[in-house]
């Protein structure tokens, strides 16, 4: 049997019958048997604007599902979706307020933010692009019927985000059951963050973001549901290790690899039986893994 569906089920025996529990992948009703679930990184970035709706418009257009972005906080307390925590290398904040170095996405209010492109850097097509607010974002993912990995980025910058974004997915209808159940993961480098998202919800798929040691595996199993860790960290033993521990919800403990950009590494890491695979190139790794 393949390593990850060995180590992600669970059997429980009741009066005699064996019951087999699948692991929180496919309880979030991954479109998998035996392979990876797909994650488009940022949405397809490599095809449009990390973290706009295009880019998750492309996703959707490509065929796949589930989608990562970055979450944080402006000056005003409006959550918006970029990955870094200054506006320069993805938005024009340069030329439209030139006066405003380091230009920290902390240091604008929401209306200052959405006057940027965010589109033009990538490509002329892209032009007029926006930072989308996360209200925004959540819209649009609900509206292409996508499922979603959500980074709580740089958290220690942000007091208050993780009930906040927790807040904001409950208005807009993502802490249901139908949605806990399948279509929502939230992961952050932070374990404070992550900690404090099972705390405050405890319904919710976690995820750690890096490679915690073997040894401290078991503390991040309090809280995290998932892993989730840079592919060159990446062993068989190491994923084993995470596999036999059970998440908050008692499930097996999953893994999600990031960020798997060729054809080669997708194939390493399906061998090691990773249950994601998160990625800018989503129909590379769907091509690696047929
Ligand atoms: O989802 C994993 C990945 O997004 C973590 O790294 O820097 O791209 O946010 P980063
Ligand atoms: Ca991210």
């Amino acid at each position: 049997m393949h390593a990850r569906v060995a180590a992600a089920t669970t059997v429980a025996l009741l009066g005699g019958t064996v019951l087999i529990l699948p692991g929180p992948h496919a309880r979030a009703g991954a479109v998998r048997s035996t392979d990876p679930v797909i994650v488009s990184h940022r949405g397809a970035s490599a095809y449009a604007p990390e973290n706009t709706l295009a880019a998750i418009d492309k996703a959707a257009a490509m065929g796949f599902l589930w989608v990562e972005n970055d979450v944080q906080r402006t000056k005003d307390g409006e959550l918006v979706v970029l990955h870094d925590a200054s506006l320069a290398r993805t938005t024009d904040v340069e030329q439209l307020y030139p006066q405003r170095a380091p230009w920290k996405v902390k240091d604008f209010t929401a209306a200052e933010i959405a006057r940027l492109d965010a589109g033009s850097w990538f490509g002329p097509r892209y032009a007029g692009a926006r930072v989308p607010t996360l209200k925004q974002y959540m819209s649009r993912v609900s509206h292409n019927h996508q499922k979603l990995v959500l980074e709580i980025k740089n958290p220690q910058l942000y007091p208050g985000i993780e009930q906040q974004t927790l807040k904001l997915l409950s208005n807009e209808g993502w802490l249901d059951p139908a949605h806990l159940k399948s279509r929502l993961i939230v992961q952050s480098f932070s374990a404070d963050s992550v900690r404090a998202v099972h705390d405050l919800r405890p319904g919710i798929t976690t995820a750690f973001l890096g490679t915690p040691p073997i040894a401290q595996l078991p503390q991040y199993a309090r809280f995290a549901d998932q892993i989730n860790s840079d592919h060159t960290s990446l062993s068989s033993d190491y994923v084993s290790a995470v596999h036999v521990l059970h998440g908050p919800h008692g499930r097996p403990m999953e893994v999600f690899a990031w960020t798997v950009n060729d054809a080669t590494t997708a194939r390493r890491v399906a061998g090691l039986g990773v249950a994601g695979i998160i990625t800018n190139v989503p129909d590379v790794v769907q091509g690696a893994l047929r």
